[in-house]
């Protein structure tokens, strides 16, 4: 089990935008290993590939996810659990293409492109659509904070203060 990384939210997303290219990058350095016949070297960039992957998805879904769910509900973030839905087939895609690249067969080429084509829909739907709604619901919560403390020095100074109030009625009995 992976546990998200705790970072701020924008430096996040930022991670998590350098290693779509990271992963894509290593998949095609593993698919020019393969064509160069050096199952070794494939084998390497495949096992960062899927690390990184883990580390991704669990962040992806461990603080992107809840973060949209709260800000937006189940509903309103759909468009995210749909896109999310696509980590596990990529999973399996990579797994496979982990075990055809020991014997380049026909399979490899087909997954290899499949998982191509999947990661590619999957990173743009991302960066195109679920981080930028993640990042506004943390720009407004972040608004309405702000808000809710201006709001607070401004009636603390008319001294709506409840335990003043409380002594002025009990003076006023007496
Ligand atoms: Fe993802
Ligand atoms: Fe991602």
């Amino acid at each position: 089990m992976v546990s998200p990384r705790r970072l701020p939210l924008g430096e996040l997303v930022a991670v998590l935008v350098s290693e779509h290219a990271k992963i894509v990058g290593g998949l095609a350095r593993a698919r020019d290993d393969i064509l160069a016949g050096d199952p070794v070297g494939a084998r390497k960039e495949l096992t960062e590939v899927v690390c990184t992957f883990k580390q991704h998805i669990a962040d992806e879904e461990g603080q992107i996810l809840s973060l949209l769910l709260d800000a937006y509900g189940k509903e309103g973030s759909e468009d995210a659990v749909r896109v999310f839905q696509q980590h596990r087939p990529i999973y399996a895609l990579l797994r496979a293409v982990d075990a055809f690249s020991q014997l380049p067969t026909e399979k490899l080429s087909t997954s290899g492109a499949e998982l191509a084509r999947l990661l590619d829909d999957h990173t743009r739907a991302e960066e195109e659509r679920v981080f930028p709604r993640a990042l506004e619901a943390r720009r407004r919560a972040q608004a309405s904070l702000d808000r809710g403390a201006s709001t607070e020095a401004a009636s603390g100074v008319g001294g709506a203060d409840p335990c003043r109030k409380g002594g002025n009625r009990g003076s006023g009995r007496e």
